[in-house]
């Protein structure tokens, strides 16, 4: 290990002790001095610019909330790299999660039978819920302990997230410091900047870009706006943007808030947060659609933008007991409000062929600004979507966009088509390979698909392209320094060709092989060039830190390499669940060899688990069944080793254990049941084998009971079944 290494995995800035800061500090200012001379003097740097700007930033960071302890020497006063890399990683003492959507009254009726299905409760008793409005900016939780901020940090992929303490300290709305709090609280809540502040922050830095001779970088919408001041490696450029805080839910706490949703949100107004003042509680479906249409009404006239209202079960026991599916809580809900809206020209429509081979059509537009956002392309999904629409090119099309997705092509405004709107022919080829583009017919259900797919596989080099593109992406391998433009442009250069060929570049490089060099230039910073001298890569600082980078993920989650193999049908929550199921790559990867046989145990095991279907089960074994996926699949095992999954509990006395529920359960419902055992990481299963260990049968079970004693299973109460879960 490096010797400046041991600085970067230090206590968190936030629970550094005066003294403590004071010693950093000056350890910090040699060490970098160091470096500096290193680099300056000797031309001979000993770090890597990545550990070089981490130094500078912890230095930063300390200085900023230790102001008074800035030393004459400071190595912020001298010029120099500023620093550039990222923040910490501050991992979540519990994830921070998504919510699931609702788009209509219908959804939000299903969402309240859900819940009472879930929880058995009948229809007329009493299920309250509170709405509060669906704030439009960034979530951030705030972890206190013992009345003190420590560590503010960004949702990330809601694992892992980004340690922006001081920069959160500058937030008016955030206090460093709790009275009469729990002795550890997180509380989470949404940043987010007005809509006067964020025009005002546009002019000004327009005005500045001008005032330098320089283009503008501006913002946006409020929502960029805000994500984009409070994650400023310099906190003082956070400290100069307008941003507010309100809090709506927890991560980890000492002690419990209250009984409900709505006293935990009282207590966050006692301790001093703001809580948004058009939250209500509402005591059933009817009430919550009329706060909705009462938080629509009032939308246009706030001065910050809300997307939607949220649904949360207000008693928080319910909340325990409902738990989580997959990314999303079982008790909360967003009912989003309806896209926004705007009228264009459609230019011309092109074919985009993406990491399946799927093409896809494109609308290219003339720019429009909807909803804060210029949008200039957008998805027409597929043949049949354009032949529906009669969408043509030179019409004007009405377009919508709604949240983070994709702008959609809606309507036709008819009225307004020109004599030379022309049809779109769709082609019959992939217009990257050339291959065949076909509609597949889907072997489940025998239609052709409605997608239209290059058949070009690995041939195919769009296809190629995205599959590597999506393996280094943000929810996949997430390389440092590797990103689509570093990618495209290997790719075409023949560096990287597969996976496993991102692992090999530092042995390639060392043996001669491939040669990549850095080269200075003002006007594009660092290049990488291979042997002809032609660029390989903008924008990187240099190829140590690429490599650095590269190594960095040598060991990596097993859910995170299945999603990476970009397998049709399995991204990141199916990943999740084969990974925690099987436990790690190499027993998925042989789990999928068996299931090729459909009447084998390990393709009924494969569907027994909850959330997987006939669907993806055939999109995994089809990508297992063909050789050259297998083979790229060891090829990339001999670089990389995938970290065996953490088991839903491994602790519980029934973790990877099967159950069968049979029979009539008196203090929970089915559904609970299942999903308790499931989350203590149990099997549940509906059917007795052999493999089954235990079967907990209520009044009334039959068959199953039965068949559970011929084969010697283990026959439990339901009361016995909870004393042994500890329940
Ligand atoms: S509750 C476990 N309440 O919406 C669920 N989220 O799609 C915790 N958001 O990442 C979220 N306003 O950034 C909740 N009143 C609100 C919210 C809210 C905005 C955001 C939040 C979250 C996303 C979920």
């Amino acid at each position: 290990m490096n010797k400046y290494a041991s600085n970067l995995d230090a206590i968190p800035v936030g629970k550094l002790a005066p003294d403590e800061a004071a010693e950093e500090l000056a350890r910090l200012a040699a060490e970098i001095a160091d470096a500096d001379a290193a680099y300056y003097n000797d031309d001979a740097p000993d770090i890597t610019d990545a550990q070089y700007d981490a130094l500078r930033r912890r230095n930063l960071l300390i200085e900023k909330r230790f102001p008074k302890l800035k030393r004459a020497d400071s190595p912020s006063d001298k010029v120099g790299a500023s620093p550039s890399a990222g923040f910490e990683k501050a991992k979540h003492a519990v994830p921070m999660l998504s919510l699931d959507n609702a788009f209509g009254d219908e959804d939000v009726a299903e969402f309240d039978k859900r819940v009472r299905k879930f929880l058995g409760l009948a229809e007329e008793s009493e299920l309250a819920f509170t709405a509060e409005p669906k704030i439009d900016g960034l979530s951030l939780s705030l972890r206190y302990e013992k009345g003190v901020l420590v560590l503010a940090a960004t949702r990330g992929d809601g694992e892992t997230g980004e340690n922006v303490t001081i920069n959160a300290l500058t937030i008016a709305d955030i206090p460093e410091r709790l009275k009469a709090a729990p002795d550890i609280l997180e509380v989470r809540g949404e940043v987010f900047m007005s809509h006067e502040e964020f025009e005002a922050l546009n002019t000004r830095l327009t005005r500045e870009a001008e005032a330098e001779e320089k283009e503008p970088k501006l913002f946006a919408n409020p929502r960029n706006a805000a994500a984009g001041s409070l994650r400023q490696l310099d906190a003082a450029i956070t400290a100069s943007r307008p941003l507010h805080f309100f809090a709506y839910a927890w991560g980890e706490v000492s002690e419990a808030l209250g009984e409900t949703q709505w006293d935990a949100l009282q207590r966050f107004k006692k301790l001093g947060f703001k809580i948004n003042p058009l939250t209500k509680r509402c005591k059933d479906v009817a009430r919550m659609l009329a706060q909705y249409a009462e938080i629509e009404r009032k939308r246009a006239a706030l001065d910050y933008d809300i997307d939607g209202v949220v649904y949360k079960v207000d008693r928080l026991d319910y909340q325990a007991r409902l738990g989580f599916v997959s990314r999303h809580p079982r008790w909360a809900i967003a009912h989003k409000f309806p896209a926004e809206k705007a009228t264009t020209v459609l230019e011309d429509i092109e074919i985009q062929v993406g990491r399946t081979g799927k093409l896809t059509p494109v609308a290219r537009l003339k720019p429009v600004t909807v909803g804060g956002v210029v949008v200039a392309n957008a998805t027409l999904h597929n043949a049949d979507e354009i032949e529906r629409k009669d969408v043509r090119i030179g019409d004007w099309v009405v377009i919508q966009r709604a949240g983070d997705v994709i702008p959609q092509v809606v309507e036709v405004v008819l009225e307004k088509r020109k004599k030379g709107a022309r049809k779109f022919k769709f082609p019959e080829r992939c217009p990257v390979c050339g291959s065949h583009a076909v509609n597949e017919v889907n072997p489940l259900t025998g239609k052709a698909d409605v997608d239209r797919r290059c058949t070009g596989g690995l041939v195919c080099p769009a296809q190629a392209v995205e599959r590597l593109k999506h393996f280094v992406s943000r929810r996949a391998f997430d390389i440092e320094g590797l990103g689509e433009k570093q990618i495209t442009s290997f790719f075409e250069q023949e560096i990287i060709k597969e996976p496993a060929d991102i692992f090999t570049l530092r042995q390639r490089q060392e043996a001669g092989e491939i040669s990549l060099y850095t080269y200075k230039n003002k006007a594009d910073g660092d290049l990488y060039l291979d042997k002809e001298g032609k660029p390989v890569a903008t924008n990187l600082k240099s190829i140590e830190n690429l490599f650095d980078g590269i190594d960095a993920k040598r060991e990596i989650s097993s859910a995170r390499f299945i999603n990476a193999l970009g397998i049709r049908h399995v991204g990141e929550t199916n990943a999740r669940l084969f990974a925690s199921h099987y436990g790690d790559v190499a027993a998925f990867y042989e789990a999928a060899v068996m299931a090729r046989d459909a009447e084998g145990e390990a393709y009924q095991d494969m569907l027994s688990i909850d959330g997987i279907g006939a669907l993806v089960a055939q999109g995994v074994i089809d990508f297992f069944d063909e050789a050259h996926n297998r083979d790229a699949v060891d090829r990339l095992l001999a670089e990389v080793t995938p970290l065996a999954a953490e088991v839903a509990n491994t602790q519980s006395p029934v973790a990877g254990k099967t159950v069968v529920f049979t029979g009539t359960l008196e203090t929970m419902t089915r559904d609970e049941a299942k999903a308790r055992a499931q989350s203590l990481g149990a099997k549940v299963s509906g059917s007795i084998s052999a493999k089954t260990d235990y079967l907990v049968a209520g009044p009334g079970a039959g068959s199953k009971l039965k068949k559970a004693e011929g084969l010697g299973v283990e026959v439990l109460t339901e009361e016995q079944w909870a004393m042994l879960i500890g329940s």
